[in-house]
């Protein structure tokens, strides 16, 4: 199975090579193909605040990577680097506030630097720290999509249509996605009739990418409004919502794309099993509930415009771009450590604790 998904992979968003970070521009998907290549830590921090880059482990990735430039940086200025690496590594974890995998990766960064020892080269140490990121986000990725289709298959053997919402794959990770792992695994093994893909307002990455994605693998997708989600949960027979997450908390709440809460909402009351795909980089274990989470919002101007034109009236617009969805309203939490069904305090601990799958 893992040769099929390995072969099933056509995109890839971020690249390392020559010393630089090449990041495919997510803004502009999927009309255009374009590739920026960053060089400074600041380059990157834009990068991932204007969305070139965005979905939490890709962000996580990409900010490893700019602390390894960063670091290339100030070790050529000489003596006293460090405190002048943490305002670098400061500056990459001000790009944006939900997702905890950015501040995940910036951490493994600092404490790979903490751990060099005398003599060695510290820029070499973090190097292969940040391709160690993004090496095992891809395997975690590899090893959640198959646990996923195999919960599918436990609970319904038929074929399935699922909706998922905003953009979990390829794009949004260090290669093949979380949610939209899954739908790929299930879909190779035959279990996927349609997916469903939320167009995710108003920054449209489920029209944009996730649509993009689907359909250069083949993977029948249908494109909905967001508001069409609970009409088609009671009219096109969906049995599973698969989404990823940003950020989950202690006790099994979790901060995703705006909307997943109201789908969480709307699953609950249609008896459709909801599923979110994460990989441990994403659980906040330092977090107690979701009610302490920060709540990225973004300019109005994402709501009062279209590819720059304006569609609104001329009002305030309030444009929070995750939300927090309750534990209890989640079927399971899919992970590379396995899986928690039915999530809480005492179960995700337990999940935690676990060094490997079994
Ligand atoms: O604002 P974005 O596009 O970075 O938000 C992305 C999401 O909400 C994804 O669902 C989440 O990061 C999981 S991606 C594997």
């Amino acid at each position: 199975m893992r040769d099929r998904m390995l072969a099933a992979e056509k995109v890839k968003a971020i690249d390392w090579r020559d010393d630089a970070l090449y990041l495919l521009d997510q803004r502009v998907l999927p009309f255009e193909e374009v590739w920026h290549r960053y060089t400074t830590a600041e380059g990157v921090a834009e990068a991932i605040r204007t969305m070139v880059v965005r979905g939490a482990p890709a962000i996580g990735i990409s900010a490893a990577y700019g602390a390894v430039l960063a670091a290339r940086a100030r070790i050529a200025q000489g003596a006293d680097w460090y405190p002048a690496l943490e305002e670098d590594m400061q500056l990459l974890a001000d790009s944006r506030p939900t997702a905890v995998n950015l501040f995940w990766a910036l951490n493994r960064m600092r404490d790979r630097l903490m751990r060099v020892k005398d003599g060695d080269d510290p820029l070499a140490a973090l190097e292969a720290e940040a391709v160690a990121i993004h090496l095992s986000d891809r395997e975690a990725n590899l090893t959640m999509a198959q646990l996923g289709a195999d919960l599918i298959r436990k609970h319904q053997g038929n074929l399935q249509t699922v909706l998922t919402h905003c953009n979990t794959g390829a794009l949004a990770t260090g290669g093949f996605g979380t949610a939209l792992g899954v739908i790929r695994a299930a879909h190779l093994e035959g279990m996927i009739e349609r997916v469903y893909a939320d167009e995710t307002r108003p920054w449209l990455q489920g029209s944009r990418l996730t649509a993009w994605e689907l359909a250069n693998e083949g993977i029948p997708v249908t494109l909905n409004a967001d508001s069409a989600a609970a009409h088609l949960m009671r009219t096109k027979g969906i049995t599973w919502v698969i989404v990823g997450a940003d950020r989950i908390t202690a006790n099994g709440d979790v901060a995703n794309k705006i909307g997943t809460y109201q789908l969480a909402v709307a699953a609950m009351h249609h008896g459709v099993r909801f599923m979110v795909v994460a990989p441990s980089s994403t659980i906040d274990m330092d977090m107690a509930s979701g009610d302490d989470i920060i709540i990225e919002e973004r300019d109005g101007r994402e709501l009062l415009e279209v590819g720059g034109q304006r569609v609104g009236a001329e009002v305030e617009a309030f444009n929070p771009v995750f939300d927090v969805t309750p534990a209890d309203l989640i079927d399971a939490i899919v992970t590379e450590k396995g899986i928690v069904e039915r999530p809480d305090t005492a179960r995700m601990a337990q999940l935690m604790s676990r060094k490997h799958l079994h």
